[in-house]
This record gives structure tokens, C-alpha cells and sequence, in this order.
């Protein structure tokens, strides 16, 4: 088989310098939809109802496809018998929703952290518990002795170990499995951000992880839904985290008794067309191999990698690169601003990427080695609407773009890295420096 097909791959735009083709290297952000993905959902779309609900023919095909859906993701993961898929928004509702079942769990308990964390995996903790969060090493990395070390310290107040499966801002990698372990060793379950992880890897729940958290619009399948998946037994315990349709089995106005997961945990209609969406996607790289994907992205970051270190006015954010991590690679221009070269990028080279600190100030902040009184001035730009003095560009190619295409980044920033003077201005509605003379359409 062909490797999968995403829409809009061959799609052409409008630049200063004519029309160009378009590179996204923002995968990392949100991935375009498959071509196989639509495909299953204009088939599906004329049986569209309501799930678990209706008696009729189109109901009984709705409520049937959902719930293949769900068989989907729960083998797609390597999930047990003992974990459940409820479908959420996003993972950043999946975090969010974990944190606030386990409050039973954990109690006046800690949760432990890492610096490297997506705001995503960071604030929900921060919010319900006492939330200790390791810090990086010099490399950008996470440091396992640091997780032993602060388990160990904590003689079991540590309930939880909340951890990402993969940086959204370096791809680095990190070794779940022998976190899990760790965790487990000192009584504390172990959730997993699969934010980026689900999308470059194949992941295995069987091997030791009680929660995972992901989204589908960054697996190919933009359709509004994601999945957090976990042990029955806790999140099946106590008062649904969101009350109201489908989480009930009898309401009076004196009772209510709750429905069983998975229902009690997807309060209202769900996103029928999201899950449908999801399982096509994880079908079409299933029928393709996994493996395929993770050679192919393989190749890209080492090209992504190599290209980058070769070019002189840039600076590469955290250290050496493993075998195992993917092309998520961010840095920083050394005389140009990175809010200007990113516009280069797009306006004259028609490459689309990422600007900023990514949804993970701190990690940031840490590999850019911002002082606190540089971190103070941060946030006093941020809080009047300026930029921040200081942030990276984020390259995140996928499966589908080409080593070509990584050339053309080279290009892009060999070029602007060569200029002294750019003739751009900043447009507070589109957030980004825009050439002068440069009108912005939208296509339709
Ligand atoms: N979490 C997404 C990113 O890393 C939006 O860009």
C-alpha cells in the first residue's frame, strides 16, 4: 500500500514572490485530514443520528459505527481489559477530566510533574493538587533519577505521576514504559499526554499505563474529538464529572443513578462524527504499518536535524537528538527576530510554521535559558499586548512532506538570515508581521 494521502498536500499559495506550493511544517500544532478520513465520513454522513438513543435504522448504523469506533481506539493503544475509551474533545478535556475524577484518588495527595510539559499536562494538576514538577537537565530532558528520587522522597503522598509521552516543542521522546514502573514501585499511577506521542508512535497501555490523554485533529482526523483512555475503576467511581444526558440510568427529582462507563462519562451527544473520524484514521495507518510511519518520519528528522545544524545563525533548542525522537524541531535565529523570519517563511516561501513559546512557557523559557528578570520583562510585554522579547520557531514536518521541502526551508532562512532590513509591519489581527503591500484574502 501507498503511504496514506492528506488532503490539500498538493495545495498551491499566494506570496510575494506568485503562487507557491504550500508547506506545512506545522503538523505538531494540528495535522491536516486524511483523504481516506473524508472519504469514510461523507460514507457515513447520510446515516448520521444520535448515538445509543434513537430506534431506527440510521440510529442502530450510528450507534454501531461509534462504538466500533471506541473498539478502534482501545486496540489501537493496547488497551486492557481493565481500561475504558471515553470520548472527549481534545486532550486537553481528557487531561482536565482526569484531574478532576481523581480528586476522590488522590485527595490532599501530590501529583508529580515534569518542566517539559505542554500547559495542557501542567495546569490541571497545578489547579486541583499539590503539584510538584521535576526539572529538565541541560539537555532539555527528563531526568528518571529525578522522578525515583522525588517518589521516593515523598514516602506515598505522591498519588499520580503525570507525564507526556513527547515534546510539542523538541520531539524528544520520553521512556514511558520505565516511568511507568518507576511510578508503580512507589504506589502512584501513571498518565500519559499522547498529544504528540499517539500520532509518531505505536503506543502500548498494556505495558504499565493507567490514563493517556489524545487528540484526534492531531492524528489526521480534524473532526472535533479526541479520547481519554483509563482504568475503569477509578474513572468509573463516584459522580460523573459532567452531569446531565446519557450519564444516567433513573433520575426523579428526589434520585439520580448514574449510568456505567462509558456512557456516564460522556455527558450530552457526543461527537459521533469525530469518532468516526478517528477510527478511519487510525485504519488507514493500521492497514499502511505504523512502522512505515515511524521510518519515514525517522528519515525526516534526520534530515530536518542536519539541515538546521548547518546553518550558522541559528540555535537549535535543547541537545543531542535520540534515534526514537521525531521531527518536532524548534530554534532560535541569533540576529533576526523569530517573529519576522517565521513571516519570511510564510509570506515569501509559502512555508507554514509555529512562533512562540508553544503552550509550554516554562520548557521554553528553560532551553532558551531566560533569566527571571528577562522572564519578568516577558510578562510585562505579554500582559500589554506586546510580543515577548524572547521565543523560538517550531519546524514540525510529518510522514507526508519531503526532504525537498526541508531544502525550501533552507532557503527561506538562509535568505532572511542574510538581509539587514525587512520591509514587513505587524498586523495585531493576523498576529504576525506581514510584508508591506501584502493583502491577506481569505480563498472563499
Ligand atoms: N498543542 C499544540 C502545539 O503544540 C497546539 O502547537
Amino acid at each position: 500500500m501507498c503511504r496514506p494521502k492528506v488532503i490539500g498536500e498538493n495545495d498551491k499559495v499566494r506570496t510575494v514572490n506568485g503562487i507557491r506550493p504550500y508547506i506545512f511544517f506545522d503538523n505538531a500544532a494540528s495535522t491536516p485530514a486524511l483523504v481516506a478520513v473524508f472519504e469514510k465520513l461523507k460514507e457515513f454522513i447520510p446515516y448520521y443520528s444520535n448515538v445509543e438513543r434513537g430506534i431506527g435504522y440510521k440510529s442502530f448504523v450510528s450507534t454501531e459505527m461509534f462504538e466500533k469506533a471506541r473498539e478502534k481506539v482501545h486496540s489501537f493503544l493496547g488497551a486492557t481489559e481493565e481500561h475504558e475509551v471515553i470520548f472527549v474533545k481534545n486532550t486537553t478535556e481528557g487531561v482536565n477530566k482526569l484531574a478532576r475524577k481523581l480528586k476522590e484518588f488522590i485527595g490532599d495527595g501530590k501529583v508529580l510533574t515534569t518542566e517539559m510539559e505542554h500547559h495542557s499536562n501542567l495546569l490541571p494538576w497545578k489547579k486541583h493538587y499539590d503539584t510538584e514538577v521535576i526539572p529538565v537537565n541541560k539537555e532539555g530532558r527528563v531526568d528518571l533519577n529525578l522522578i525515583e528520587e522525588a517518589l521516593r522522597k515523598a514516602n506515598g503522598k505522591i498519588k499520580l505521576v503525570a507525564i507526556t509521552g513527547a515534546s510539542n516543542v523538541t520531539g524528544f521522546v520520553n521512556p514511558i514504559y520505565e516511568i511507568s514502573e518507576i511510578a508503580h514501585k512507589y504506589g502512584a499511577l501513571f498518565s500519559v499526554d499522547g498529544a504528540q506521542l499517539v500520532p509518531h508512535k505505536k503506543v502500548d497501555m498494556s505495558r504499565g499505563i493507567d490514563f493517556l490523554s489524545f487528540s484526534a485533529h492531531k492524528f489526521y482526523a480534524p473532526f472535533g474529538s479526541g479520547a481519554l483512555v483509563g482504568k475503569k475503576d477509578i474513572l468509573g467511581k463516584g459522580e460523573p464529572e459532567s452531569v446531565g444526558g446519557g450519564t444516567v440510568k433513573f433520575v426523579s427529582l428526589e434520585e439520580v443513578i448514574w449510568a456505567d462507563l462509558p456512557e456516564k462519562e460522556e455527558s450530552g451527544t457526543p461527537v459521533i462524527t469525530g469518532a468516526i473520524a478517528l477510527m478511519a484514521a487510525i485504519e488507514e495507518f493500521e492497514k499502511w504499518g505504523m512502522d512505515k510511519l515511524e521510518d519515514m518520519e525517522s528519515r525526516l528528522h534526520r534530515k530536518l536535524y542536519e539541515t538546521l545544524s548547518s546553518l550558522d545563525g541559528i540555535e537549535i533548542l535543547g541537545g543531542k537528538r535520540e534515534k526514537e525522537d521525531f521531527p518536532v524541531i524548534s530554534f532560535v535565529p541569533r540576529k533576526v527576530s523569530p517573529y519576522i523570519l517565521s513571516s519570511v517563511l510564510s509570506f515569501e516561501y509559502g512555508i507554514g510554521v509555529r512562533t512562540g513559546c508553544f503552550c509550554a512557557q516554562p520548557y521554553v523559557k528553560k532551553l532558551l535559558k531566560v533569566t527571571a528578570e528577562e522572564s519578568d520583562q516577558i510578562k510585562k510585554s505579554m500582559m500589554s499586548g506586546l510580543l515577548p522579547e524572547k521565543g523560538a520557531i517550531r519546524a514540525s514536518p510529518s510522514f507526508y512532506n519531503t526532504e525537498d521541502e526541508i531544502e525550501t526551508l533552507k532557503q527561506g532562512i538562509e535568505d532572511a538570515l542574510s538581509r539587514d532590513k525587512f520591509n514587513y509591519t505587524y498586523d495585531s489581527h493576523l498576529k504576525a508581521f506581514v510584508p508591506e503591500n501584502f493583502k491577506f484574502t481569505l480563498p472563499f
